[in-house]
């Protein structure tokens, strides 16, 4: 097996003198579940107990962390898991929609409901799936409410407005309904969502009490799936992937630190036509006709602590600025300096939507089942990487997607990643 030269990106790699193909049994797939627990940050849980987790790493693969796409921010990044596509492919630039003519902005719970957000030419995988013969639902996951060229997933349910991110008694509740899904209506695919510990992160602060409290938490949520999992006699033919869309820092304020606040330095009703910021890490600005120099001029060197683009300069690696609903200016801050317009709501502790090379916006990956290596602690990796796996378990042929391939020994391409699928690669 070789591997060409020019790869950037080389992660793991196994001896191939260990992989030999394994034949193909009876069923030519496992059923998958992959569950999300948003902004959970790749080390959140070495400051705490976390005994289920631990258990799990012994029982499948982990990897050292996970590199979310840029922008790090919840529908955008979960929307690349499940197309395996960057954000400027596929479109959904933000948890926010927005109209800059009638200047509305829809909440990220708002967009669940509205197909034309995500529904941009990018299929994502409960869709291809479905074309392909399997059985596919999305619990609360981003996007799985949408309807794809006219096609919905097969079963959606949708987080309520007032949906409370911390309930461990519904949270066990939905791991007995996404069991009954694969055992009574025989589902082959599920995306489980959960909105901790990021709603914790953003309220108290990463570094908290009430974080590890809430890790704590989901951990016995983890132990109750491993349960579940048994008791519904799935041990064998399910894998389960568990993961998360960015991780999350402390938001730097004064006095220790000069806060960014672009009121500062520019005129936003001269200047500013329409912007998207106070939102974490990130910020855009569309500029009022032909004040896009006096903007970007005044903004550019303002604060040493924030970065300042125009759409064409923003640096190509972050695979994020080329899509038309990217505005004119792109701001974004260093890790904790949050990007604020006309004043600074303190509301949140902590935040993301940073550098995605920012070791706090990493995040976690973590599977196991019949197709995943046991004890094996992966290299870090992209999480556009996840897509193509997904579908060499679930025995889907991807749509053109921006991953690597997971080959099989002896197959050649783009790049190799771990060899964390037993079937999949028999090592
Ligand atoms: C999806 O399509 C169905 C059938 O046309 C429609 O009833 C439903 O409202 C659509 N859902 C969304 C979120 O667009
Ligand atoms: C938590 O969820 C359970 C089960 O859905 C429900 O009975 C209970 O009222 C909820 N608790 C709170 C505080 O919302
Ligand atoms: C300032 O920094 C100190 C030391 O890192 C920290 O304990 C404190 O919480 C910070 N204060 C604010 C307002 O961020
Ligand atoms: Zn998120």
């Amino acid at each position: 097996m070789e591997v060409p030269r020019s790869l950037p990106l080389l992660l793991i790699l196994l001896s191939h003198a260990a992989c030999h193909p394994v034949p193909k049994t009876e069923r030519s797939f496992n059923k998958l579940l992959v569950i999300s627990f948003d902004g959970f940050r790749w080390n959140y849980d070495q400051d705490v107990d976390t005994p289920n987790m631990d258990r799990l790493v012994k029982e499948g693969v982990k990897a050292k962390y996970l590199t979310p796409p840029f922008v790090t921010m919840t529908s955008p990044s979960h929307f690349t898991t499940i197309t395996g596509r960057w954000i400027e492919d596929h479109g959904v630039i933000h948890n926010m929609m927005f109209n800059t003519e009638t200047l509305w902005k829809y909440s990220f719970k708002d967009t669940q409901r509205k197909s034309e957000w995500w529904d941009n030419g990018v299929l994502p995988l409960w869709i291809t799936a479905q074309r392909q013969g399997r059985k596919t639902a999305s619990f609360h996951f981003p996007g799985g409410g949408a309807n794809y060229s006219g096609e919905a997933v097969h079963r959606s349910l949708l987080e309520s407005f007032s949906h409370p991110d911390d309930n461990e008694t519904e949270w066990r509740e939905n791991i007995d309904i996404v069991m009954n899904w694969f055992t009574k209506e025989n589902f082959d695919f599920v995306t489980l969502y959960y909105g901790e510990p990021d709603n914790v992160g953003h309220m108290k602060g990463p570094e908290t009490e009430n974080r590890r409290i809430i890790i704590q938490q989901i951990d016995r949520t983890v132990g109750y799936l491993v349960e579940a999992i048994e008791k519904n006699g799935l041990k064998d033919n399910l894998n389960v992937i568990i993961t998360s869309d960015h991780g999350m820092t402390t938001v730097k304020k004064k006095p220790n630190v000069t806060e960014i606040l672009l009121s500062n330095f520019i005129k936003f009703k001269d200047l500013v036509k329409f912007d998207i910021l106070d939102y974490g890490g990130f910020g855009m600005i569309l500029p009022k006709p032909g004040k896009e120099e006096d903007i970007y001029n005044a903004l550019k060197n303002a604060h040493p602590h924030l970065k300042v683009y125009k759409k064409d300069e923003f640096p190509e690696h972050f695979h994020f600025a080329k899509h038309s609903r990217i505005l004119p200016i792109l701001l974004y801050g260093d890790p904790g300096y949050s990007v604020n317009g006309r004043f600074i709501l303190y509301v949140n502790k902590g935040d993301h939507g940073f550098d995605n090379a920012d070791m706090d916006m990493k995040t976690i990956f973590r599977a196991f089942g019949p197709d995943f290596k046991k004890n094996h602690l992966a290299e870090p990796f992209d999480s556009i990487h996840i897509y193509p796996l997904m579908c060499k378990l679930l025995g889907v042929t991807p749509e053109p997607h921006n991953g690597c391939h997971w080959l099989g020994c002896g197959d050649r391409g783009t790049c190799h990643l771990v060899c964390l699928c037993r079937r999949v690669y028999g090592c």
